[in-house]
């Protein structure tokens, strides 16, 4: 049982601080923000991550988890320190270091000798050098070791990784690291820090490209008359490309992606080369939100202005609350922007700060005298929803599903009208 420290408690830090608790460390989570530490003290979380609230209590009420809002008291005895906090992105698309270069700053001087900073923060290459020299201490060791959880499956992605990277300068520090995650059973490597670095950045790009891929394919599969999803299963089943991460979509989002693709294009360019895939991952992106918009705009005759559009779903993804980055929110701005006003259901988003946009509490209530129903977000309750109920009480009958959660043939046969690209 090894004394762990975790330094910010937002998706990433309080996932890491409830996972490592129920490996059976000894953990504490730290936040700058008291009333968050409070909160989590009486069992209450900023977010909302399926399972994670019953392994949190799991993991407190066995003593292996507590909460501080002491920073010094957090981090003086603890043998590895886990730095969780945003790396949010610069104006030039860079990752911001800022947070990581205060939350290093802060402790510091509180650190006990031979204690392990270990960086689960998305960071650029060079990073790891950056907070040794921030340090400045030569008995502290600096190890990266990237997370890859997905939002809605955190908990179990914690305890069933495709593998565990960790980055260190020696093969011994980075073991003292793996050793962690001895339980866990999964491909596990030791890296140089740079390559741990990148191996994060280059995952969620290879992974955006992708979907970008698959979302033009889609579109070209609708104009040449082919069926995407067959067209989508034909090429997983080659074992080198996969079946994963095939659904087409209106645009992929979220806090890693959309930040994650920019930085690596940046960091490319400080190297001084270019990563033309990434532009065009980026760009493909933009251009499936377009469609979208277009596709709605066509449906109901050219023109947006004086529309009423019903929306289902406003989260980047289904199982997560989290709206940053949300290709949902990305084509609401469009279809606002273009003159329609916006009436959304989500079903764990209560209230989105945009003019134009009419947050409701129910799916009826979205497609109430809408000129068209489109659903953004692949919930799975979308897909019990009975076009019987919704269909009669919207103006018109469009049906746009960027998800495929509906039963299209059931939707049709009751009337419903999915309006294709070609319109
Ligand atoms: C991602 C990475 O998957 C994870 O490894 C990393 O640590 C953080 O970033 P997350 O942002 O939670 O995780 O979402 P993910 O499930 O990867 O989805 C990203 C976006 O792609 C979402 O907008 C999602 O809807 C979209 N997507 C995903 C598709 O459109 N189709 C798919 O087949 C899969």
């Amino acid at each position: 049982m090894s004394k762990i420290a975790v330094i910010g408690t937002g998706y990433v830090g309080l996932t890491t601080a409830v996972g490592l608790a129920s490996l059976k460390h000894e953990v504490t989570g730290f936040d700058v923000d008291p009333i968050k530490i409070q909160h989590l003290k009486e069992d209450k979380l900023p977010i909302y991550e399926p399972g994670l609230r019953e392994k949190m209590v799991e993991a407190k009420v066995g003593g292996n988890l507590q909460f501080s809002s002491d920073l010094e008291t957090t981090v003086s005895d603890a043998d590895f320190i886990f730095t969780c906090v945003p790396t949010p992105q610069d104006e030039d698309g860079s990752a911001d270091l800022s947070y990581v270069v205060a939350a290093t700053q802060s402790m510091k001087n509180h650190l006990p000798s031979g204690a392990i900073v270990v960086t689960k923060s998305t960071v650029p290459v060079g990073s790891a050098q950056r907070i040794e020299l921030t340090l400045d201490r030569e008995d502290i060791h600096v190890v990266s070791n990237p997370e890859f959880l997905r939002e809605g499956s955190a908990v179990s992605d914690f305890h069933n990784p495709d593998r565990i990277v960790v980055g260190a300068k020696s093969m011994e520090i980075g073991q003292r690291v793996m050793d962690l995650y001895q339980k866990i059973n999964c491909p596990k490597i030791i890296t140089s820090q740079a390559s741990a670095e990148l191996i994060k950045y280059a995952s969620n790009s290879f992974l955006a490209i992708k979907l970008s891929f698959v979302n033009d394919i889609a579109a070209l599969c609708e104009l040449a008359g082919a069926d995407a999803m067959q067209v989508m299963e034909g090429i997983g089943l080659d074992s080198r490309i996969g079946n994963k991460f095939l659904n087409p979509g209106p645009g992929w989002g979220g806090s890693c992606f959309p930040k994650d693709t920019r930085a690596l294009a940046s960091i490319a360019n400080d190297f001084g080369i270019q990563m033309p895939l990434i532009e065009a991952a980026l760009e493909s992106n933009e251009k499936a939100h377009k469609r979208v918009a277009d596709r709605v705009m066509n449906a109901v005759g050219g023109s947006l202005v004086g529309t009423t559009i019903g929306v289902l779903g406003i989260t980047f993804k289904a199982e997560t609350d989290d709206t940053r980055e949300s290709p949902a929110i990305a084509v609401i701005e469009r279809l606002i922007g273009r003159g329609a006003k916006v009436k959304a259901f989500d079903p764990l988003v209560k209230s989105y700060p945009l003019v134009g946009l009419d947050v409701v509490d129910s799916a009826l209530e979205a497609a109430t005298n809408a000129d068209a129903l489109l659903i953004l977000t692949e919930w799975n309750e979308f897909q019990n929803l009975s076009p019987k109920d919704l269909l009669p009480v919207m103006r018109k009958k469009f049906v746009v599903d960027t998800r495929n959660v509906l039963d299209k043939d059931l939707w049709i046969t009751s009337g419903a009208i999915f309006p294709s690209l070609k319109d």
